[in-house]
């Protein structure tokens, strides 16, 4: 009987690696994409797919109030759609958030609602998408980030807090306070809108100088955000003129003090343009060799929770990226490569000098050197077998 328990669970554990989100159908249309809303009629005929961001978990905050509210952060699904036309593409992501947080300007303890949509440079080899974190070294990642703030006025339009206009700073009085408070509200800019390229969380650089054209906003509608962005298929970052196109996407929750890495995260998501090319899918979307149950086994005998928190809190924090939800935002074939090529990628932790126990990395010629053992001497069936057990690892949805 016990024997069969187990098996049992082996079966529903491998079942649970399997359900994944699917790719994403996007639509062609003729209309305009230039000003996209929610309520835009170009989602009139598009197909909402859904899928799961996973709470992010690879570090912990150095923050105590933040970690209490995240303490076993469940996933979030979203809705989302894809359009596209000659010159543009637009998603249209609706999620749950029973509160809309709004960051206040001058404020460093309030932390705004936001989503953010990241697309790859290059992804002409599916296995080598760059690190889901904002990119890796030698793999470029482009942002859009958008994220809800109070209203400011800033004559110079470049969102510079320190330009702002502080009324209380103004000789003016009465009418005439009135009515410069009117022109600020009509003027003024909730708009947080940033869009970043680069290869690796401290190495991101803010676009400003108009080289990457893309638009986005958000509304709070019934207990949840319906945010859209729309921008060129085609500019000096990316070319997303093929079949299938790798996007990731990522929420805030300001409430619960989410903001940088305290983010909701999905894996990378093939979005099929047309029908004709399933290499992506079927590395982003297709089944995954191995078995779970003897992935599990196989982790435990080779010492991995020594170093990573898996299931439990087994690894004394801070050895190395906790793995709870890595099932969740990492694709197959980038945790077979953490295996077999541990510095192919390196998580961007903590700040080397700073870290107390354990370095993630060493420098050697300029590079980053993973401090992780080297696993491509696992045959290959213990390999897909622990890829299959490392897929289970994330948080139920809501
Ligand atoms: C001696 C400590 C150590 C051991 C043992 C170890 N790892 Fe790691 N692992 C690390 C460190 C440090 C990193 C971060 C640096 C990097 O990206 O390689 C890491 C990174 C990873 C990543 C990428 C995580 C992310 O957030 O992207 C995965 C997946 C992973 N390890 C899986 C495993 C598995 C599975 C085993 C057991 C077969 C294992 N590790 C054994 C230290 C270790």
């Amino acid at each position: 009987m016990k024997k069969l328990t187990s098996t049992l669970l082996a079966a529903a554990t491998i079942a649970s690696a399997l359900a994944a989100d699917t790719a994403i159908n996007a639509l062609k249309v003729s209309g305009s994409l230039d000003k996209v809303t929610n309520t835009s009629a170009v989602w009139k005929g598009a197909k909402f797919s859904t899928v799961t961001l996973y709470p992010q978990t690879t570090i912990k905050m150095n923050d105590k109030n933040a970690n209490e509210l995240n303490v076993d952060a469940k996933a979030v699904k979203a809705e989302v759609a894809a359009v596209y036309n000659k010159s543009k593409i637009a998603f249209l992501i609706k999620w749950p958030d029973g509160t809309k947080s709004v960051q206040q300007s001058g404020k460093t303890d309030t932390y705004g609602d936001g989503f953010a949509v990241q697309f790859a440079s290059n992804y002409s080899n599916p296995a080598e998408l760059p690190y889901i974190g904002m990119g890796s070294a030698g793999r470029q990642a482009v942002i859009h980030l958008q994220k809800e703030t109070a209203k400011t006025y800033e004559p110079n339009g470049n969102g510079n807090v320190g330009t702002q206009v502080n009324p209380n700073q103004t000789d003016l009085f009465d009418k005439d306070l009135k009515a410069f408070n009117k022109t600020v509200d009509s003027l003024g800019n909730a708009d947080y809108e940033r869009s970043f390229v680069g290869e690796g969380f401290r190495s991101m650089t803010e676009i400003k100088d108009g080289s990457s054209q893309s638009s986005s906003n958000m509304t709070y509608v019934k207990k949840g955000w319906a945010g859209t962005l729309s921008r060129s298929l085609k500019d000096e970052y990316v070319d997303l003129n093929a079949a299938a196109i790798p996007v990731a996407f990522a929420v805030w929750d300001g409430d619960k003090l989410g903001r940088n890495g305290l983010k909701y995260l999905t894996s990378w998501t093939a979005v099929v343009l047309k029908k004709g090319d399933d290499k992506l899918v079927n590395a982003l979307h297709g089944k995954i060799e191995g078995d779970a149950a003897k992935g599990k086994e196989s982790a435990l005998a080779n010492g991995c929770t020594g170093c990573h928190q898996m299931e439990n809190a087994d690894a004394p924090n801070l050895m190395g990226p906790s793995l709870t939800n890595i099932g969740g935002y990492a694709t197959a074939d980038y945790l077979r490569e953490s295996l077999v090529n541990p510095s192919a990628v390196v998580v961007p932790g903590y700040n080397r000098n700073a870290h107390s126990n354990y370095a993630w990395y060493n420098i050697e010629d300029g590079k980053r050197v993973s401090t992780m053992p080297d696993h491509s001497w696992m045959e290959k069936a213990d390999i897909d077998n622990i890829v299959a057990y490392l897929k289970t690892l994330k948080a139920e949805a809501k």
